[in-house]
């Protein structure tokens, strides 16, 4: 999830979503790929499932950005037992958390976990108790109570240190681009130099699910806008998942790989819908945003596909008078067509990040999402904990997230185990994949 939310203009396209059942120009190439064998306690894919020592795995998952930004042993091994209570068997999280030389100070009185600490023109890495120390106990952890770990390397948005901070110490502010992160050699060898250090740190855990090259990778970011060459068609984005994927793969002969994109498509006839009297042409199908959903998942080292989903933020006209569409049919057509996708080029797919706003909504809507979404993996935006006690349970973390009374950030999409018709639905999916899983 982004900070801040995207209010692009919108409406319906429920019906030429689920008509689109074949998606061009992609060859299921997978197929034909010999399959590693991997570690025993390693998750791999077999075909269109992942796999754990031969058997098949299909799990609840979820996301809690926090949980290396908290100061606390002891609330990180709650948080973890809360999860594990819920099913939950995979977590995803973030693998940065940088900042600036001159935010040393306020991290350090703060307690601000940070790993990358950039100044002029290099970063250095910070392996410390508040560094890189955090993230080896939330990972040691989650093996202790069998919950395995996404890990991302940077993020599209400004949270916590994302890629245009790389775009600004590297090349300056001036005439830069949001996407001079994708193709400018000096960036790429940075991220890559962080990218290694991360792999060769945990790359023999089988507590490592998969890395995830950014979280929700676009053209544009929340300062900077796309440039000209990053448009529609021009794969620019496809050719950097190739180039990083295919690196992370050099480091790494065993973990599975994924983008972490919101798994945008590039359909060369993507649904319109009229807008106030304006024909509209839909920013999740037709590239602006930069991905190709259907050419990432076919690339030799994406292993499986994710997909983000937020109808509320995406598309506030939705349910609002005059509308004739809903958040919950919206997202079941996305839904389909990623697992049309997914099929076709025969790899896993993960429905990695998803949330609607207000405790009624999640509870009425979040059912059918499930029951149309489960498949190999699901993992709802986002895991609460009511339960933490550092600074006595009322901490101020950055920008709007705190810990308050004890319960960890909540952005309106937070669910916690108080909230128990939310709660059900994933406890009870949780069974569902635990029975389908060796
Ligand atoms: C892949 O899964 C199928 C079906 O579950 C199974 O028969 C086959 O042995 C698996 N392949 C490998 C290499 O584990
Ligand atoms: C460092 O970060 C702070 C807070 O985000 C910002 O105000 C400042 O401009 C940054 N300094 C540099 C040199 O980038
Ligand atoms: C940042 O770099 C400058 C010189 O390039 C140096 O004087 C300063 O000590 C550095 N700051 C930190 C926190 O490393
Ligand atoms: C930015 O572009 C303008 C116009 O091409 C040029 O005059 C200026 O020198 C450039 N600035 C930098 C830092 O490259
Ligand atoms: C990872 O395992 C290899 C092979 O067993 C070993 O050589 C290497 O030292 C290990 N690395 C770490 C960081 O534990
Ligand atoms: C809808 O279009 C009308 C006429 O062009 C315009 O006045 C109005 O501001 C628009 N409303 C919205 C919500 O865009
Ligand atoms: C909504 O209305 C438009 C215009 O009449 C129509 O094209 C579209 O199919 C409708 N969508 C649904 C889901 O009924
Ligand atoms: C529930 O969803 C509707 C439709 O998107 C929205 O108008 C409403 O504000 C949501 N409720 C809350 C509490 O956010
Ligand atoms: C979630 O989906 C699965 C698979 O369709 C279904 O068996 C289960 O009942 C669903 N759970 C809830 C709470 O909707
Ligand atoms: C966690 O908090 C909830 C709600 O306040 C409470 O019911 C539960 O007993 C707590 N669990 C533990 C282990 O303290
Ligand atoms: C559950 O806990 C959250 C976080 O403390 C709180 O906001 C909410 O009111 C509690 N109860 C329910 C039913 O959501």
């Amino acid at each position: 999830m982004r900070l801040h939310a995207v209010f692009s203009l919108v409406a319906t396209l429920l019906s030429s979503v689920a008509s689109a059942s074949q998606p061009e120009e992609i060859q299921p190439t997978t197929t034909t790929l010999a399959k590693r064998a991997v570690p025993s306690g390693f998750v791999t894919t077999n075909g269109t499932h992942f796999q754990l020592d031969g058997e098949p795995f299909y799990f609840v998952g979820t996301n809690s950005f926090w949980l290396p930004l908290l100061i606390t042993e002891s609330d990180v091994d709650t948080t973890f037992q809360t999860m594990a209570g819920m099913g939950v068997k995979v977590l995803r999280t973030w693998g940065f958390n940088a900042i600036n030389a001159s935010e040393i100070p306020y991290a350090l009185e703060s307690g601000l976990t940070y790993y990358q600490v950039w100044n002029n023109s290099e970063w250095t890495l910070n392996e410390g108790p508040q560094g890189l120390q955090r993230l080896d106990y939330v990972i040691e952890t989650a093996a202790k109570y069998d919950i395995r770990i996404i890990l991302t390397f940077t993020n599209n948005w400004y949270g916590y240190g994302g890629m245009e901070l790389y775009i600004y110490h590297l090349l300056g502010n001036e005439n830069v681009t949001h996407d001079d992160f994708y193709t400018n050699p000096t960036v790429i060898a940075s991220y890559q130099s962080y990218v290694e250090t991360i792999v060769n740190r945990y790359k023999n855990s089988s507590a490592i699910f998969a890395w995830e090259l950014m979280n929700e990778a676009r053209c544009a970011g929340d300062s900077l806008p796309a440039g000209p060459t990053c448009v529609p068609g021009s794969e620019t984005l496809t050719k950097w998942y190739r180039a990083q994927s295919d690196y992370v793969r050099s480091l790494d002969p065993y973990h599975m790989i994924t983008t972490g994109g919101e798994g945008q498509f590039y359909w060369a006839d993507p649904p319109e819908y009229w807008y106030n009297g304006t024909l509209v042409s839909d920013f999740n199908f037709n590239g602006e945003a930069g991905e190709d959903f259907e050419a990432s998942l076919a690339l030799p080292n994406i292993d499986f596909g994710t997909y983000h989903l937020y109808p509320q933020t995406w598309y506030p006209e939705l349910d609002y008078p005059g509308s004739n569409f809903s958040v919950e049919l919206w997202g079941l057509g996305w839904i389909g067509a990623h697992a049309n996708t997914a099929a076709y080029v025969g790899k896993p797919l993960l429905i990695e990040e998803f949330g609607v706003l207000g405790l009624e909504n999640k509870t009425e809507i979040y059912p059918a999402w499930n029951a149309s979404s489960i498949r190999s993996g699901i993992q709802p935006w986002q895991f609460g904990e009511l339960n933490l006690t550092e600074d006595g349970g009322n901490r101020v973390i950055q920008y709007t997230d705190q810990i308050y009374m004890g319960a960890s950030p909540n952005d309106g999409f937070t669910f916690y185990i108080n909230q128990t018709a939310v709660w059900d639905v994933f406890t009870s999916a949780a069974v569902v994949q635990d029975y389908l899983s060796g």
